[in-house]
Formats: structure tokens, C-alpha cells, sequence
């Protein structure tokens, strides 16, 4: 069975989903059941479970928050990760643990690739990289998936705030000179779950991979879409008009280019993303029609 640290995230979810659908071995277990940076949680979850897979969902993922909130960070980002890890390697058990495109500055003009040099430039990004080099470190049969720009209908996310602010505004003014690939958790669960037997049969498929939707956008290009798919079903279809960084400051630096190659992933695996249109077409339409059905519930 697969075992899920991070059960109520984005990507939690989506497992649980995933693994109910198809009828696959899973238990996933919420931060308030097991916190990573718990030892003895950690230890006994290991311990009742006996899981041939463990996967981690959880992290700290506030971005912004992470620049004042840091020693809460490197709790969820490396601190949990170095113990899960250190948990994984006394019990036998393969570790695939999910990073971030924020490892990088993103100052390189083309996508990264998985052998780039990190070089985070955010609280968020640095505790990140610190937890992949705590896995790496500390348990040699793992799988590390570099992900960006996730979303889902489970939690807060970019395109729930986009429906949400469409539904009263005139006019969206979104930055348009950050570069990445929206990804549904529901394609990386996919993923996850495609390469489990493999990583169960070969120790050799482990290391660092990069896993994102195919093709690449910009926010901006992302919201247009949202509000583009959702006009025909909500009448509502806000001006989308193009901003750049320097016009929306946050707490956090973030990379301008955000562009992870995959190409690893896709030799190793053999499994393709799908493009980015498609799983936010249907989140979109998803999420949507689950308003229209609840009016007083907003996206
Ligand atoms: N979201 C993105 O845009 C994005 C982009 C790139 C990479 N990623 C990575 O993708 C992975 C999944 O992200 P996501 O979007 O699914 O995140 P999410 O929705 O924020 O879920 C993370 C979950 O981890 C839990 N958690 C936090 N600290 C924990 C701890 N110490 N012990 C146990 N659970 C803890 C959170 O619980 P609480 O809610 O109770 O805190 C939350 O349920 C993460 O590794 C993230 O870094 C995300």
C-alpha cells in the first residue's frame, strides 16, 4: 500500500482521488493525524501502516508567508522531509517527495533542467532545496518531481481566485512576464501513480526529475484561459489585462522563468503530461458547474 503524508493538500487529495478510482492500496494521513516533522508520528505511522510506498504531499506552501514565517518553512519543508526520509530509510521503503520550480531564480532563458544548479531566491524556495538535499542525503531509493504553478478544486490556488474575482470585476490586471506551466495535482497524482511500480521494481529509477504540464504560459495567459472557458457557463467575462512584476509586488521574489523541461521524466517513465489547456479547461468547467449547482458557494 502507499502511504500519504499531506492528505488534505492539493495533491493529497487528488491521490486519495486517484487511488479510490482505481482501486489502488492508499492511506493518507492529514497533518492534525501525522506532522513530517514529528519523529515519533513519522515512526508509528510507518509502524502500523508497512507501507511499499511512501509519498509526500505535505509542505509549507504559504510563499509569501514563508519570508516572516521562516523556522515554520524549514519545519514543513526540510525538517519533515530529513524525518520522513530518515524514517524511510530504517523501514526499507522508497520516498517519492514532491519540490517546486522555486528552487531556481529563474534567471536562465531556457526551461531547467534537472542537472541546473539551484539557486532559490525566497525563504520558500531555499527551505524547499534544503528538503531535497535532506532526501537525497538521506535515503538513496527515492524519486525527487520538481512541479510548478499548481492547482486544483481542492484548497486555495491561482485559478479559484481568478473565478473568484471574475465573478465581480471588470477588469483583471495579472503579471505577464512570469513564465511557467499551470498543473493540475490531479496530473501529478497521475504521475505519481503511474511510476510507482517502477520505482518499486528499480532502485535504479531514482534521482530528480522535473514534472509539469506540457506547453508554457504566463499568469496572465493562465487567467485569460479561466476567464475564457468560464465566460460561455457564468455570462461573466472580465478585460484581462497584462501586468509585469514590478506592478504587483509580494513578500516573495519570484522566478521569471519558471520553465521546467521534462524530458527525463518522459524517457525514464514513459508517461507524457498532457498540455496545460486541458486539465485547466476542465478544472475550470468542473469548478464552475459546482458553483452554478451551489449559488451561495462561491468557486
Ligand atoms: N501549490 C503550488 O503552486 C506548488 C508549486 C510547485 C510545487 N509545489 C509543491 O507541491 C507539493 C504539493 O503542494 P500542494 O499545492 O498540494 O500543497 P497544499 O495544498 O498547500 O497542501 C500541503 C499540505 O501539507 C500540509 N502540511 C504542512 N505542513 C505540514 C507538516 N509539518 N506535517 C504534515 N502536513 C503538513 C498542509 O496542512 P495545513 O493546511 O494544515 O497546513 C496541507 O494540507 C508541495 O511539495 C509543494 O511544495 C506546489
Amino acid at each position: 500500500m502507499i502511504l500519504v503524508f499531506g492528505g488534505n493538500g492539493q495533491l493529497g487529495q487528488e491521490l486519495t482521488r486517484l487511488a479510490a478510482a482505481r482501486a489502488i492500496p492508499m492511506h493518507a494521513l492529514s497533518r492534525g493525524e501525522a506532522d513530517i516533522a514529528d519523529g515519533g508520528a513519522v515512526a508509528a505511522a510507518l509502524a502500523r501502516w508497512k507501507p511499499e510506498l511512501l509519498v509526500n504531499a505535505a509542505a509549507y506552501t504559504k510563499v509569501d508567508l514563508a519570508e516572516t514565517n521562516a523556522e515554520e518553512a524549514r519545519k514543513g519543508n526540510e525538517i519533515g522531509p530529513a524525518v520522513l526520509a530518515d524514517a524511510c530509510a530504517a523501514a526499507g521503503v522508497p520516498m517519492v517527495h514532491v519540490s517546486t520550480d522555486y528552487v531556481f531564480d529563474g534567471s536562465k532563458p531556457d526551461p531547467y533542467r534537472e542537472t541546473d544548479p539551484v539557486r532559490p531566491i525566497s525563504v520558500y524556495g531555499r527551505s524547499k532545496a534544503a528538503g531535497e538535499d535532506a532526501v537525497r542525503g538521506k535515503l538513496k531509493h527515492h524519486v525527487i518531481l520538481r512541479t510548478a504553478w499548481v492547482y486544483s478544486e481542492f484548497g486555495n490556488n491561482f485559478l479559484k481566485t481568478v473565478l473568484r474575482l471574475a465573478e465581480t470585476r471588470d477588469e483583471l490586471r495579472i503579471v505577464a512576464d512570469q513564465h511557467g506551466s499551470p498543473t493540475s495535482a490531479r496530473e501529478i497524482a497521475e504521475a505519481i501513480l503511474y511510476i510507482a511500480p517502477a520505482l518499486l521494481r528499480e532502485q535504479k529509477l531514482s534521482g530528480t526529475y522535473h514534472f509539469t504540464a506540457d506547453g508554457f504560459t504566463t499568469w496572465h495567459g493562465f487567467a485569460s484561459r479561466v476567464v475564457e472557458i468560464a465566460a460561455p457557463m457564468t455570462g461573466r467575462k472580465p478585460r484581462v489585462t497584462p501586468i509585469t512584476t514590478v506592478d504587483y509586488p509580494t513578500a516573495a521574489k519570484r522566478p521569471a522563468n519558471s520553465r521546467l523541461d521534462c524530458r527525463l521524466f518522459v524517457e525514464k517513465f514513459g508517461f507524457s503530461p498532457r498540455h496545460w489547456t486541458e486539465g485547466v479547461d476542465a478544472t475550470t468547467r468542473t469548478l464552475v458547474a459546482a458553483a452554478k449547482r451551489m449559488p451561495s458557494h462561491v468557486a
